[in-house]
């Protein structure tokens, strides 16, 4: 792989067969360099959740390949996609982020329980990363005690915990209303610009869009 690069995507088809078969994907190539801001744009079901997926190994393409963090995910094993999903790559959902029976704060640090590491190594990091994004007072609530935005930022630090490389987001401010969605893309522009983490950001606002560094849309499978 380039050095430049932390994610490269070529040829990428998806088709589903549920009943008579739907090509979703006709071929998409996408070189995301280290540190990038890239929004993905299109019209509902044009396919960038499908296409988010399969970029971050969730689901697999059709055809095509993806090498994410220096890794060709359909030769990769199961120990190197854990380590992939363990430390170099993030996932934001739109919906159910979060561990309802979790606190804030013990969901932020579930991925680095989860990879073995010590509390006391990571408390006072995580104590200040969410403080950082204006939730350090909300540790010990539940899911359902915060607000959408702050259930966001819950899910944005619990990607960050992890120091990734690149945070996959499927319509981060989806379900925000539009103060609390344009504070969500400050923090996330932030993120890019301050500690140089990749994003690649689904998003159906085109003024969303405007925080990335750059603007893709998907029309009839294809990059337009
Ligand atoms: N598992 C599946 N089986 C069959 N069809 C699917 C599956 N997942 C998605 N599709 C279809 O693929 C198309 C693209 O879906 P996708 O969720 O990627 O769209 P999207 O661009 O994310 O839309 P939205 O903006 O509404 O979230 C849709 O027509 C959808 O119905
Ligand atoms: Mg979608």
């Amino acid at each position: 792989m380039k050095d430049k690069n932390v994610l490269i995507a070529q040829g990428i088809t998806k088709t589903f067969d549920t009943g008579a078969p739907t090509e979703v994907l006709k071929g998409i190539d996408l070189e995301v360099n280290k540190g990038e801001f890239v929004a993905i744009v299109g019209e509902s079901g044009s396919g960038k959740s499908t296409l988010l997926y399969i970029l971050a190994g969730i689901d697999t393409p059709t055809e095509g390949s993806v090498v994410l963090a220096d890794k060709d995910l359909a030769t990769i094993g199961d120990a190197e996609m854990a380590s992939l999903r363990r430390h170099d790559v993030a996932f934001v959902y739109q919906y159910d982020n979060l561990v309802p029976h979790l606190t804030a704060y013990e969901n932020v640090t579930l991925p680095l329980l989860l990879d073995g590491l010590k509390e006391a190594d990571y408390k006072d990091r995580v104590i200040a990363l969410m403080t950082e994004l204006g939730i350090g007072d909300r540790l010990k609530n539940y899911p359902n005690e915060l607000s959408g935005g702050e259930q966001q930022r819950v899910a944005i630090a619990r990607a960050l915990a992890i120091n990734p490389k690149l945070i996959f987001l499927d319509e981060p401010t989806g379900s925000l209303d539009r103060e609390r969605g344009r504070q969500v893309m400050e923090i996330l522009k932030d993120v890019n610009e301050k500690r140089g983490v990749a994003l690649v950001m689904v998003t159906h606002s085109s003024a969303h869009a405007e925080y990335a560094s750059r603007r893709i849309e998907i029309e009839d499978g294809r990059i337009k």
